[in-house]
């Protein structure tokens, strides 16, 4: 809840930032362009439901990095970019005051204009360091929503493809707003300058600088910032109060892999105390209960920890956490504990993402289908090798297709031999009836090649393909760029086996009966029984001479 109404008030106020940044880079257009622009948002901000949401959302947005900057116990895990925008956040209330303060609440105390000509006269000519505390307060207020809207959106999927245009709409609004603030404040003061507006120019800057205005304004800003100075020394104390009251309520021992023991004061988070234990920790989004990244297998003491709360529970959904895991930056111990960091200190935002189970690892019914070229190094011999490189690529391109038209994923090429999963996410009896598919397919579009090219093979190519089903670890696996998703176990070797069994019952497939049987297909066939390495029983198979 209290992260949903910071990520709300933080949205509502980066889109008032980018309206006004807007509004600004209107002025390249003319300064009556800007004043209408202005006068349109005006009518949205300042009406009763914009001023409440507004200015709620500034009220919330405040209290909650009160209440962020008490609950956070140490901010040596925060990144450079969390750094910058938590600094920058405790600069925008000094830096924007005056002019919030001036061109809102004095406007309406006192009931005088104050429109573009008012704010542009004092930026650009009367007192040019207000602006350039102006365009401080609103760099800061714009890197921080930025920043902000960064660190949000990195975990989240399909980000990396934005974030090149998100950077230039982040670069390029800032510097259309300065320029045309800067467009339209020329245009202001030639027109000022010119003699028939001198009495104008004269009442405008009489309005600037009235003396009632000037105190009101003073008093409303000094007001806001020492009431802004004061909650920040009273939340800094608050937290000196709480270190001095937990270090009188004892100490905790974490134990980590590898013998490490960590002693910490009771109150300590547990990604704070691989901090202070110097233990590597990965910890993506600086200990804010986003990312997961940080999470931990608890060992002995689980059951005297407290709770998680209901943001930590939906975090661990979402990455399929097992109940014996926690996120470490969100756990406090009350007792010894025994903690294990699930992910490398180095992680990247994809770990910190969602992904179905078979992606994670884990173990299921699978069906596994080999097939092999027979005899096809001796023909490769004596081609040449773009011939052999032509044909591999016919053959697999046909043999890809059958398999994925049957319902099949292509797990790896290996040489002249293919490999390919299925049931990998679906029920098992319906991949058993897609690969034997997928067979018949392949055996088809085999015969396909060799009609076509009859004339160039000399002898016709053949085939033998082997299917298992069973249990076998499935999950992405790899490094790099070479990362898919495959399964590995004695299934997969067994079907491995059948398929190297088409050669000595010569034949174009053996399979395994559980398969046809769970397919509920009618198979023709013949029922034997083989041996295979690591089985202690001979598993039936079903051995078709040919398929197509
Ligand atoms: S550090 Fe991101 S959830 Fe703990």
């Amino acid at each position: 809840m209290i992260r949903r109404l910071r990520l709300a008030s933080g949205l509502l106020l980066f889109a008032y930032v980018v309206l006004h940044l807007a509004n600004h880079a209107v002025g390249l257009v003319s300064l009556a362009a800007a004043e209408s622009a202005l006068a349109a948002l005006r009518a949205v901000w300042q009406s009763l439901p914009g001023s409440l949401l507004l200015y709620g959302a500034l009220l919330v947005h405040a209290v909650l990095a009160f209440r962020a900057l008490y609950a956070r116990r140490r901010f040596r895990e925060l990144r450079a970019a969390e750094w910058t925008q938590l600094l920058l956040g405790f600069l925008v209330p000094p830096l924007l005051a005056a002019h919030v303060l001036g061109t809102r609440a004095v406007g309406e105390i006192l009931g005088t204009e104050t429109g573009y000509p008012y704010v542009l006269a004092i930026y650009l000519e009367l007192a040019p360091e207000q602006g350039l505390r102006q365009l401080a307060g609103l760099a800061a207020a714009w890197l921080h929503g930025c920043l902000g809207l960064h660190l949000w959106l990195r975990l989240k999927p399909g980000y990396e493809r934005w974030a090149p245009w998100l950077l230039a709409g982040a670069v390029l609004l800032p510097t259309l707003a300065t320029t045309g603030t800067l467009a339209a404040g020329r245009e202001l003061l030639a027109r000022m300058a010119e003699p028939a507006n001198a009495e104008a120019w004269q009442r405008l800057r009489a309005s600037i600088e009235d003396p009632e205005k000037l105190a009101l304004l003073g008093q409303l800003q000094g007001a806001l910032l020492w009431g802004f100075a004061g909650a920040l020394l009273a939340v800094l104390a608050a937290r000196q109060l709480r270190r001095w009251w937990e270090h009188r309520g004892g100490r905790v021992v974490l134990a980590y892999p590898g013998g490490r023991r960590v002693t910490v004061p009771l109150g300590t988070t547990i990604l704070e105390s691989s901090r202070q234990g110097g233990v590597p920790h990965a910890a993506l989004c600086g200990g804010r209960g986003r990312c997961s990244t940080c999470r931990v297998r608890i060992g002995r003491g689980l059951e005297a920890l407290p709770a998680a709360d209901e943001a930590e529970q939906r975090v661990l959904a979402r990455v399929g956490a097992a109940p014996n895991v926690r996120l470490a930056c969100q756990t406090r111990p009350r007792g010894d504990l025994e903690v294990t960091p699930l992910l490398p200190p180095q992680v990247a935002p994809g770990d910190a993402r969602g992904r179905p189970g078979h992606l994670q690892g884990q173990e299921r019914e699978v069906v596994v289908l080999f097939a092999d070229l027979r005899g096809f190094t001796r023909f490769s011999e004596r081609r040449l090798p773009y011939d052999v490189v032509f044909l591999l690529n016919r053959y697999f391109s046909a043999m890809g297709t059958a398999i994925e038209q049957s319902g099949g994923r292509v797990d790896k090429f290996i040489g002249d031999g293919v490999m390919a999963l299925f049931a990998v996410e679906g029920p098992v009896d319906a991949g058993c009836r897609a690969a034997l598919e997928a067979a018949g397919a392949m055996a088809e579009r085999l015969e396909e090649i060799n009609d076509h090219l009859a004339d160039s093979l000399g002898d016709r190519l053949r085939m033998g393909i082997g299917i298992h089903v069973g249990p076998a670890i499935v999950g992405e696996m790899g490094y790099g760029r070479a990362v898919s998703v495959t399964a590995i176990g004695d299934t997969v070797n067994t079907a491995s086996r059948l398929e190297a069994l088409t050669k000595d019952f010569a034949a174009q497939l053996v399979v395994a009966e559980a398969v046809v049987a769970r397919s509920g297909m009618s198979f023709e066939g013949e029922r034997r029984e083989v041996a295979v390495r690591g089985r202690e029983t001979a598993l039936p198979v079903v051995v078709v001479e040919r398929l197509a």
